[in-house]
């Protein structure tokens, strides 16, 4: 979309009395962007953005945010609806193409997914060299990097077809990949993907079924409908989120060219921080070590203390300020699969006391920090039996419909440049060379 500037904004340099006017773009919808492309050779300045809270790094059609408001829109359609209404794959299709499909495209879609639902017997060498208590986002890095050597012919990245063809492979083959490690983890056989399942439901088989006891399992047991909606839900709820830290990590590595299967390593590698989507394994270890309802106001005491590292996983956004829409969606699913429960789960009435301390803190209010999306979904991810050293693998999962799509949206450009960022140098003055024998010191 080309935007033609309605206003500009002058900036005066009372250093030499120069100004120079910038174009204002409007976006279809969000707070006008200031385009600074002609800042450096028209004034000879950088600009200061730690942490881009202030930088709109690309344009893109796929993902709008609106923290003050949480309002979270996939390709124009409101998440809460999406998630009432669509499915993860149906998601991944619009994500990826702009537009919902017709049921004739979906079930191509469906059935290429299908196609392509398969590993390569070497890839799972590359698995079972890891050792056997290494962490599953470890091994996620490193497999899904080594698929760049299986198709490295995707390096083709001017042919559209090609591109498509590669995403529809890391959407198709994310699930096995993270099963299988799960399942080397375990020392239990891998259990290959069924054509007759859904998405999710393949996923949860994959990671549960045996297949030496296939006659004795029930599937009902972790194929359970409940299940198998609640997973599709989170899936669509952490599908993309616009610029985030590991999409950026994509975009930043595709603008090089490099190959497609290392872009998306590269991303894994930026989920897997604990301010991102380590955040949802963090939550749980936290709940763990907090242990009992009385131990909340220690913790708390700590969140806030300066000179404590210690920070309240699953609460706070660089982005929403008032709500996280996603969270409000979870909540609901989290208390309805819970309720279903003959038991109350001890981690989750722990979680709904550190929840209500928190709201009602003048420290978490004042700085707007309420409860994220991963302050519920891994309670949900535990009450499905997924261990927790691989909730971050699920959000891998479902974001790589996000990082895939910006991915396309990216080679797509005619206009990409190799993203490049400028520093603020703070080191040493230049300086002359000292041989060792003149630098002093025993
Ligand atoms: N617990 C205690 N204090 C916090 C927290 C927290 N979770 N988050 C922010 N603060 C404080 C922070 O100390 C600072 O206080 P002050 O103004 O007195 O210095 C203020 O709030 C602003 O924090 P910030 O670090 O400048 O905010 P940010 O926008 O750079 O960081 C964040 C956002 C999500 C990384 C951060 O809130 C955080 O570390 N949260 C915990 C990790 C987490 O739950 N991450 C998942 C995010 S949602 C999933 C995803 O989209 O990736």
């Amino acid at each position: 979309m080309v935007i033609v500037p309605k206003k500009t904004i002058t900036v005066s340099d009372s250093s030499n009395e120069k100004s120079v006017e910038f174009p204002l773009l409007d976006g279809t919808l969000g707070q006008p962007t200031v385009d600074i492309q002609s800042l450096s050779p028209n004034m000879g300045y950088f600009t200061f953005d730690p942490g881009f809270a202030s930088t709109a790094s690309c344009k893109s059609d796929i993902t709008f945010i609106n923290g003050e408001e949480g309002i979270l829109l996939y390709r124009g359609y409101p998440i809460d609806q999406l998630a009432e209404k669509s499915n993860f794959l149906e998601v991944s299709y619009l994500l990826m193409n702009g537009e919902l499909p017709t049921s004739a495209e979906f079930a191509t879609y469906e059935g290429e997914i299908k196609w392509y639902s398969k590993i390569h017997e070497k890839l799972r060498g590359f698995i079972e060299g890891f050792h056997y208590d290494a962490h599953p986002m470890a091994m996620m890095v490193g497999v899904v990097g080594s698929l760049s050597a299986f198709y490295h012919s995707e390096m083709d990245v001017d042919d559209p077809e090609h591109r498509r063809i590669s995403a529809l492979r890391m959407l198709a083959k994310m699930p096995i990949i993270a099963a299988a490690c799960y399942k080397h983890s375990k020392g239990d056989p891998y259990v290959y993907p069924r054509g007759d399942l859904g998405y999710c439901e393949n996923f949860l088989n994959m990671m549960f079924a045996r297949p030496s006891e296939h006659f004795f399992i029930d599937e009902g047991q972790y194929m359970d409908p409940v299940a198998v909606k609640a997973l599709d839900l989170l899936f669509i709820l952490h599908a993309d989120h616009e610029q985030n830290a590991s999409t950026s990590t994509v975009r930043l590595a595709s603008s090089t060219g490099a190959n497609p299967y290392a872009c998306i390593a590269a991303g894994i590698a930026a989920l897997w921080g604990p301010a991102h989507g380590g955040a949802n394994e963090a939550v749980l270890s936290m709940l763990e070590e907090i242990g009992t309802i009385d131990r909340i106001p220690e913790f708390i005491a700590r969140a806030k203390d300066k000179d404590d590292p210690f920070r309240l996983m699953g609460f706070g956004h660089r982005v929403y300020k008032n709500f996280d829409p996603r969270a409000t969606i979870i909540r609901k699913t989290c208390h309805e699969l819970l309720e279903k429960r003959s038991t109350v789960d001890p981690l989750f009435e722990l979680a709904m006391g550190l929840e209500q301390v928190a709201l009602n803190d003048d420290y978490f209010v004042e700085r707007k920090l309420y409860p994220n999306v991963d302050f519920y979904s891994g309670v949900i991810y535990k009450a499905l039996n997924i261990p927790v050293e691989m909730f971050t693998v699920m959000f891998t999962i479902a974001r790589t419909a996000g990082w895939v799509s910006h991915w396309l949206e990216l080679m797509a450009d005619p206009s990409r440049r190799i993203g490049r960022p400028r520093q603020l140098y703070t080191g040493s003055g230049m300086r002359d060379y000292t041989s060792v024998d003149d630098r002093g010191g025993a």
